[in-house]
């Protein structure tokens, strides 16, 4: 198994690449799509209550195996080390085993996102991932309320699955009125089992998800609070100080949740959005566009009529925006913008969890 079979210089070595193509594009001023966010399904097995996926109630079919490892080829090609594997839940395709060793083959860095339902019975094969990320939204009552009943104790078993297998494992939670209690729960079983903890705002503004469970502007202050006091105690939580703070210092309602070129000029305090630029997303239809947020406006080129390099570049020359608070694109951003005190935080964590596996 890669991931637990590559022994401490290995992990540190995999996780190392990144960094340096993102500090060697910085120097050659050269963008590059080092990242891809790649939707492989949309279909799923559960309908939680605020889900993304839901956004346009859309039901394209899987892309083929064929048509996949093109695109892995063409994302190769052009720069792309790191593709996180997402969905719809993935783990539903019949072909993610021979998905991911194709990836591995081409020497990617593999991420894949999860809600767990199948991990157990089919972890085998998806065992050379890289990295693992499943979701939970806290205890049963909590979690089962945004991720539907019964969720909870399946999503436990795969954590426990992929623990007991050496998966390099985060969990990342969704805050909604449902589960913002859960927070400090959260973390203190991410600390107690070894594995990094990540957390996400609703991406409200842009999804046709159920506005009904947003939290409050007053109560995502008060979130964003918890989780920066829990990380300075020491909590191996992965979502930045620097984000938690750029998020914090939001100069809008959040419903406002994304600036364009001008808005963001005036704001240089913010953190700048790098996708679009080094980071691409390639939903499941093959649109390629800047970012998941973006999936219903961007009017995208499709990797299957114009081929990765053109769709790509039609991204980097019509981006709408740049900065946001999202989370999750907001640490992607601070990573990908080479910023010391985010590598320094991620360091110690990486290294706390090497060390603990
Ligand atoms: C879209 S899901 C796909 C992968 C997999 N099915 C899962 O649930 O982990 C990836 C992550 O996005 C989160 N998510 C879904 N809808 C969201 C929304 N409207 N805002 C923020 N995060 C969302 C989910 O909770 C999950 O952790
Ligand atoms: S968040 Fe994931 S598990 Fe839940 S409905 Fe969406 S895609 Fe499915």
């Amino acid at each position: 198994m890669i991931n637990n079979s590559q022994g401490m210089t290995g992990q540190i070595l995999s996780r190392m690449r990144l960094p340096f193509r993102i500090l060697q594009t910085h120097l050659l001023q050269k963008e590059k799509p080092l990242v891809v966010l790649l939707y492989l399904t949309d279909r799923c097995n559960l309908k939680c209550q605020y889900c993304v996926g839901h956004w346009s109630g859309r039901k394209i079919p899987d892309p083929t195996l064929v048509d996949v490892k093109s695109w892995i080829d063409q994302f190769v090609k052009m720069g792309t080390c790191h593709i996180t594997v997402h969905g719809g839940e993935i783990l539903l395709r019949e072909d993610v085993g021979e998905i991911i060793d194709y990836m591995k083959f081409k020497g990617l860095y593999v991420n894949l996102v999860t809600n767990g339902i199948l991990f157990p019975e089919k972890h085998k094969e998806i065992k050379n991932v890289d990295s693992l990320c499943i979701s939970l939204d806290g205890r049963e009552t909590a979690n089962d309320a945004n991720r539907g009943k019964g969720s909870h104790k399946k999503i436990l078993a795969a954590i426990d699955t992929a623990l007991q297998e050496g998966f390099n494992l985060s969990v990342h939670s969704t805050l909604t009125s449902n589960n913002y209690g859960e927070i400090e729960w959260l973390a203190q079983r991410a600390k107690k089992y070894g594995y990094s903890q990540q957390f996400s705002l609703l991406l409200k503004p842009f999804s046709e998800c159920n506005q009904m469970v947003a939290l409050s502007d007053s109560d995502i202050r008060k979130v964003l609070e918890r989780i920066l006091k829990l990380k300075k105690e020491g909590y191996p939580i992965f979502t930045s100080e620097g984000n938690l703070k750029n998020a914090l210092k939001w100069p809008f309602p959040y419903e406002k949740a994304i600036l364009g070129k001008a808005e963001s000029a005036a704001h240089p305090e913010l953190i700048p959005c790098y996708y679009g630029k080094l980071k691409v997303t390639v939903d499941t239809s093959g649109n390629v566009i800047p970012c998941a947020v973006l999936n219903n406006s961007f009017p995208a080129k499709n990797i299957r009529d114009v081929g990765f390099k053109k769709a790509y570049q039609h991204v980097i020359e019509n981006r709408p925006c740049d900065r946001c608070y999202f989370l999750t694109s907001a640490d992607w951003s601070l990573l990908l913008g080479l910023s010391p005190k985010m590598y320094w935080e991620q360091i110690k964590i990486q290294l706390k969890q090497i060390i603990t596996r």
